[in-house]
């Protein structure tokens, strides 16, 4: 794939910023219209992304949703609010001595996303804290650190620990307008899926639909050339 990471000759699982006809590109347009459309006269402007457990490539997703609505045109931040595990630094090349935690501490330095080589598309890192995560978002600060992220982008993307590990992701996302769930193919299983989706409308959030990671050759009938395997997206909300 033509975007790469620093480390050299690496293949990124990130969608390629030359290669707009590249299966995983293409598979983020249609996600991305997908949101347009379920949007319409009532903009979204901070989305979840979740899963039920580990592994299943809620980060990758997050990171390539971002990129390709900056492509087209968003100013988007991305924040990396899993902050046990935190990754989009990893995939984006960036520091992460400050990050999403730093928000919630006094005095916090609201300038705090950083730019990406994607035009459009900055990142907030997971950064580095002592205090328990799901003690941090379920602080009354949470609210108001949303809506200062928010005042800065036209979409804001969340990227999460899995849903039936630790409570981060609901308790976050019962701020936010909107959640993805993410499911692995061969690694979730029905019954978190189903679990996950309880979980979030008993938290009120509002479910836009899954995507469905890691399609591979086999199941989904097309050709799937680079290290992204395809993405496919069911159910237009709930
Ligand atoms: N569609 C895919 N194609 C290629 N590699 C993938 C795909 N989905 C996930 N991976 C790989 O699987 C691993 C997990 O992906 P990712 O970090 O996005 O998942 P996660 O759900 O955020 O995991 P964690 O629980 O560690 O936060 C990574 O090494 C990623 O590169
Ligand atoms: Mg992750």
């Amino acid at each position: 794939m033509a975007y790469t990471n620093s480390s050299k000759n690496k293949p990124s699982v990130l969608i390629s910023c030359q290669d707009p006809k590249s299966p995983g590109t293409e598979a983020f347009g249609i996600i991305r219209t997908h949101l347009h459309l379920v949007s319409e006269g009532n903009p979204l402007r901070s989305i979840l992304i979740c899963s039920p457990g580990p592994r299943e490539g809620r980060s990758i997703v997050a990171a390539n949703l971002g990129i390709s609505l900056a492509r087209a045109g968003k100013n988007v931040i991305l924040v990396d609010a899993d902050m046990r595990r935190p990754t989009q630094h990893v995939l984006f090349s960036l520091p992460n001595k400050n990050g999403f935690p730093t928000l919630f501490t006094e005095n916090a330095d609201l300038d705090i996303a950083q730019k990406t080589r994607i035009p459009g598309l900055r990142v907030i890192t997971g950064g580095s804290t002592q205090t328990n995560p799901s003690d941090i978002l379920s602080s009354d600060t949470t609210i108001t650190v949303i809506k200062s992220i928010a005042s800065q982008a036209d979409i804001v993307i969340y990227d999460t620990p899995p849903v039936t590990v630790v409570p981060d992701a609901i308790t976050l996302g019962s701020r936010l307008d909107a959640a993805l769930i993410v499911i692995r193919l061969g690694v979730t299983s029905r019954d978190d899926a189903k679990r996950t989706k309880e979980l979030l409308e008993l938290s009120r959030l509002r479910i836009l639909g899954m995507i469905i990671n890691d399609i591979q050759e086999k199941t989904y009938g097309s050709s799937i050339t680079g290290s992204l395997n395809s993405f496919g997206i069911v159910s237009t909300g709930y």
